[in-house]
């Protein structure tokens, strides 16, 4: 494999696996397909080669562009998505729109030029699990999606998976817990308390903050892909997942700590409708099976170096904060 399509290269998760794949891939040529939407900040790619990672601006849903871009490649990597639940509660259509419509355009083109697909997807296509649930999520969950978010996610996993049932599509799918790391846009949890910390605000914790969320740094979801894309077999889904449970609440005290402040200094807000209650990730099958294992296994020292991102990259994040505050505002968030 030399030459791969990343669709959402530009994105939080997107341009850090870009950015993880030109440095352990030296040989390999990315294309990047990216609309640029309101998630991407231009300076996410920022620094690479241009002889080896181009950006094509344009939408997955253009089935004349994505053909003749796949027509080219050896292999689609398809992170491209709406990704945030509270946006799909407000409007849902472009939730409809990118995560399904999109991935069957995507589909559609790689079976017709026979080319390997990885397809990225979430925990949240399970639903959610109970606080005391011994159990965690695993390949063999059934699906049962709280949010338009999730439900279009899931939508696009079953796509995927029909297609290598019905067509022989040589696709995986893999479905991977809550990212952190640095390039994650300031509407989400964890950069978004950082970011008010850094402004001399409260955190702001839905409802009690007791829901619990299964963190990975997104260097660790990078590597597990890429152990995928060249080492899973054909058809199978793989959960990837570093055992990062934490509810929210204490999330946000270790934040406060890390950053010097009081633990206790933050505000309770409007809950988010339908909020699913806790996500966990058995990722056995990916470790037995393709030998993967995550990097990151102190989530205090992943959060330190991610604060201290934010902290050096005020000029990232600066324009896009005011605009998603007001946003919240509107909802009592
Ligand atoms: P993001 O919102 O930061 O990035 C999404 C990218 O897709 C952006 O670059 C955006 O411009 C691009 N995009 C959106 N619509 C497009 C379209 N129609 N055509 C072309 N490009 C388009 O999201 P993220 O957090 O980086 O998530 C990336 C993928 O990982 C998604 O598929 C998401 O479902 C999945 N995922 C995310 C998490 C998480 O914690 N963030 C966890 C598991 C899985
Ligand atoms: P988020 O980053 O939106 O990811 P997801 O909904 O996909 O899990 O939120 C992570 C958790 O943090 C989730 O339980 C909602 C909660 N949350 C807050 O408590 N406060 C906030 O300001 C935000 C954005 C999220």
């Amino acid at each position: 494999m030399e030459k791969v399509l990343v669709t959402g290269g530009a994105g939080f998760i997107g341009s850090n696996f870009v950015r993880y794949l030109y440095r352990v891939r030296p040989n390999w040529q990315i294309t990047v397909l990216d609309a640029l939407t309101y998630a991407v900040n231009k300076e996410n790619l920022k620094g690479l080669d241009e002889q080896r990672v181009s950006l094509v601006l344009g939408n997955i849903c253009d089935q004349a562009l994505v053909d003749k871009l796949i027509a080219e490649t050896d292999a689609v990597v398809h992170f491209a998505a709406e990704s945030h639940n509270d946006n799909s509660l407000q409007s849902p259509w472009p939730f409809v729109e990118t995560n399904i419509i999109g991935t069957f355009r995507l589909i559609e083109a790689a079976r017709k030029h026979g080319k390997r697909f990885h397809h990225i997807s979430t925990d949240e296509v399970y639903g959610d699990l109970e606080l005391s649930d011994p159990q965690k999520f695993t390949e063999t969950t059934a699906y049962n999606p709280s949010s338009p978010y999730s439900s279009t996610k899931a939508g696009s996993d079953h796509l995927v998976r029909a297609w290598v049932r019905s067509f022989g599509l040589k696709a995986t799918l893999s479905n991977c817990s809550n990212n952190y790391g640095p390039y994650q846009h300031v509407e989400k949890f964890i950069p978004r308390q950082v970011t008010e910390v850094l402004l001399g605000r409260q955190p702001k914790l839905y409802g009690q903050g007791q829901n619990v969320r299964d963190w990975i740094h997104t260097e660790d979801h990078s590597s597990a892909v890429l152990t995928i894309l060249e080492k899973g077999k054909i058809g199978e889904t793989y959960l990837i997942g570093a055992n990062g449970e934490k509810n929210n609440k204490e999330v946000v005290e270790l934040i406060l700590e890390i950053l010097g402040k009081d633990s206790q200094d933050y505000e309770h807000v409007n809950d988010r409708p339908g909020h699913d209650l806790r996500y966990a990730i058995d990722s056995t099958k990916l470790r037995s099976e393709l030998g993967w294992q995550p990097k990151y296994t102190d989530f205090r020292a992943g959060l330190s170096d991610t604060i201290e991102w934010y902290k050096q990259n005020e000029t990232w994040w600066k324009p896009q904060k005011a605009i998603t505050e007001a946003k919240y505002q509107e909802l009592g968030r």
